[in-house]
């Protein structure tokens, strides 16, 4: 049963159970899980501890690689997402679970792990330099931190006049209201918009790691490609555990015939296959622990 907000939109939210949307969704995912995992440089016998787990995309992942001497202890603050990984994991005795803040992994001996790995978990940290300290009182000497986070600070003032990666300039006076919902949630120094590439950086390094490596990338206004997804189920999603669906900021900002003239346009421009522009910005981080 999914119980928190987090649990609610690793499960649920993110894609509105929609199976073709899950379906658009997993390359990316597995290309971000791929990316922290490679970074990691895990070998067999490891003991990986994937903190913010979510449904454990990061640690089952990771579980693949510490072979049968390994270990994951799979964190999380939800307990109804290490409730889901515990399902998955069955009877798998190198799996164990951590209900813990990154910020306080006191459950977790010093120097007890050779990896660390998170994943979109630090944006929702309102002051990341206690989870860093974590990270580097776990993580034995030669141990290795592997961090993926979205730079989101990258975001601010850019497409306006598009959303969902549409242009929906005729309609965008509605689009602007819809907005204000989201701009009222994630104010620029909400934690999930406040910090940039560079921050992590010095966040990692005052945490006293040393073989930095930062991977950063920006994309503005490029093409995606593949099928159109269905409104249908966008609608039932959300960008973030934090703020409500497409339909909800709908229903609390437009009238009804404000909400029809807003969504013949986006089924419009979807059914006529019009461009989908991306921007975006991620950081991959490996450090190690001296
Ligand atoms: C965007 S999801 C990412 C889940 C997972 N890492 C993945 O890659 O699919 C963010 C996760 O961070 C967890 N989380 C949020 N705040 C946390 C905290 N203070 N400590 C540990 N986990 C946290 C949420 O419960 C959620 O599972």
């Amino acid at each position: 049963m999914t119980t928190d907000r987090w649990a609610r939109w690793v499960l649920s939210r993110r894609d509105g159970e929609d199976p073709a949307l899950r379906r658009q969704f997993a390359p990316a995912l597995h290309a971000y899980r791929d990316g922290v995992l490679a970074r990691a440089a895990i070998r067999p016998g490891d003991v990986v501890l994937d903190v913010g787990t979510g449904a454990g995309l990061v640690g089952f992942g990771a579980l693949e690689r510490v072979g049968p001497d390994g270990r994951v202890i799979f964190n999380d603050v939800s307990a109804a997402l290490l409730d889901e990984c515990r399902r998955r994991a069955g009877d798998d005795p190198r799996c164990s679970f951590l209900h813990a803040s990154a910020d306080d992994l006191t459950g977790v001996a010093d120097a007890a792990v050779d990896v660390v790995t998170t994943r979109s978990v630090l944006m929702y940290l309102a002051d990341q330099r206690p989870a860093f300290a974590e990270f580097a009182r776990v993580l034995r000497p030669g141990g290795r931190l592997s961090i993926f986070e979205p730079v989101n600070r990258f975001l601010v003032g850019r497409d306006e006049g598009r959303w969902l990666g549409l242009d929906l300039a005729p309609v965008a006076d509605l689009v602007d209201k819809v907005q204000a919902v989201y701009r009222a949630s994630e104010p620029d120094e909400a934690p999930i918009v406040a910090f940039d590439e560079r921050d992590l950086l010095a966040r990692v390094e005052q945490a006293g790691f040393t073989g930095i490596e930062l991977d950063y990338r920006a994309q503005v206004g490029v093409l995606l490609d593949g099928p159109s997804p269905d409104w249908a189920a966008v609608r039932r999603t959300a960008p973030n555990p934090l703020v409500p669906t497409y339909e909800e900021a709908m229903e609390a900002t437009l009238t009804g015939a404000e909400r029809e003239r807003l969504e013949d346009a986006i089924r419009e421009r979807l059914a006529a296959g019009a461009p989908r522009r991306l921007t975006l910005a991620t950081a991959y981080l490996r450090a190690v622990r001296p």
